[in-house]
């Protein structure tokens, strides 16, 4: 098994990406307005001209005031925004490389200094705290709807994919988790009923796009606000969680995990990851994520301290054992937006570990 097969294309429906690897959706804070600027489009360009074969932008708010904050965050309405998208589509496209839009609202992780109030399944925030206020259930459909115009757009624009963030405990996945939904309205409960809002969406979403559009849906155990915390507890719930999703219309499963090379069930299996019990359960194509290329944490209490980055040998074997079909990158492609061509030339040093903490504060 050699590297070279990570480097063959792969098709899901009308997207055909050339290699194996993406850049992992990061937010950046650096679209005035929610305008993406030219700078925003050169810093796509330079991943996708550095062999990135799949580029998810960072989360993009969707256009109602609840959604997202600051107003840095990109948007996708409105003429100067979308002038803007049309700029980054065009520059990755011109690299050879393709682009997801990431959907994201933030749910009751939202932000409130400019005094708009969050909402969530039942204004419970990831810590069990009241926040913000419940959605009706009248208005499920219409934020259903706002996915779906969004994708839309982002189809008109030329996006190759848009992916759907259910993941890190906002808003869909604020749905999924027990601690943050307590609704009795059939949208709570049962694990069917916690994954019923999300694929809502994802229908909705489906129905607006057409049936050969790609869908990426991401999803994660761990939170913002807890790290450890889980919403399938072994492999039948994970099937349980993912199967309303597949069956409305998801295309690719995204599980976002911290380390690439963690087992998901460690009590089942003692070295399959979450991507790889991902693909066993729904038998979509799975992109992997987490700590490729890493040598140090950047959070927190843990900034600095050294991870001890998995070989990309591990990374490799794991792609021959079928456990993902694609790889993102985040950190480590901030730090060095060539390192895609860097491991494809065999010139990244040893592990090819960065410390990407300052990489951080710059569009660069
Ligand atoms: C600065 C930064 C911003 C992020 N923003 C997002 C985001 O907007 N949407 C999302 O799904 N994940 C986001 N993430 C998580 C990354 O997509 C990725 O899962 C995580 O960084 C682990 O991958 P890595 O170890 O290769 O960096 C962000 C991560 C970083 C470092």
């Amino acid at each position: 098994m050699a590297l070279d097969d990570l480097f063959q294309p792969l098709t899901v429906r009308s997207l055909t990406v050339p290699n194996r690897f993406a850049m992992a959706p990061m937010t950046r804070q650096a679209s005035p307005g929610g305008v993406p600027g030219r700078d925003v489009a050169e810093y796509y360009r330079r991943r996708a001209a550095g062999g990135v074969g799949l580029i998810i932008t960072e989360g993009v708010r969707l256009p109602d005031p609840a959604a997202g904050f600051p107003a840095s965050v990109p948007t996708i309405a409105g003429d100067e925004v979308l002038s803007g998208w049309t700029r980054v589509v065009d520059s990755v496209h011109a690299e050879g490389a393709t682009i997801a839009a990431q959907l994201w609202h933030q749910g009751v992780e939202r932000r409130d200094d400019d005094g708009v109030e969050p909402v969530g399944p039942s204004g419970i925030d990831g810590h069990g705290e009241p926040r913000g206020r419940a959605l009706r259930t009248a208005e499920l459909a219409e934020v259903a709807q706002l996915y779906a115009t969004s994708a839309a757009t982002a189809r008109d624009l030329g996006f190759d994919a848009v992916e759907i963030h259910g993941a890190h405990g906002y808003l869909l996945d604020e749905f999924f988790w027990e601690r943050t939904n307590r609704r009795t309205d059939g949208y709570g409960g049962s694990l069917a009923a916690r994954t019923r809002f999300p694929a809502e969406v994802v229908a909705a979403v489906r129905a607006a796009v057409g049936p050969d559009y790609p869908i990426i849906f991401r999803f994660s155990q761990w939170k913002g606000t807890d790290y450890a915390a889980s919403i399938a507890e072994d492999p039948t719930q994970l099937q349980e969680l993912l199967t309303p999703l597949v069956d409305a219309g998801v295309d690719a499963l995204h599980p976002s995990t911290r380390r690439h090379y963690a087992p998901g069930f460690p009590d089942h299996d003692s070295e399959l990851s979450l991507a790889g019990w991902t693909k066993k359960v729904t038998g979509l194509p799975v992109i992997a994520v987490g700590s490729v290329g890493l040598e140090t944490e950047f959070r927190s209490e843990k900034r600095g301290e050294v991870i001890a980055p998995a070989p990309v040998d591990r990374l490799v074997q794991q792609f021959d054992a079928g456990e993902f079909d694609v790889v993102a990158i985040g950190r480590a492609l901030l730090a060095d937006p060539t390192w895609v061509n860097r491991l494809r030339r065999d010139e990244l040093d040893g592990f090819g570990g960065y410390d990407a903490a300052a990489a951080l504060s710059k569009l660069a």
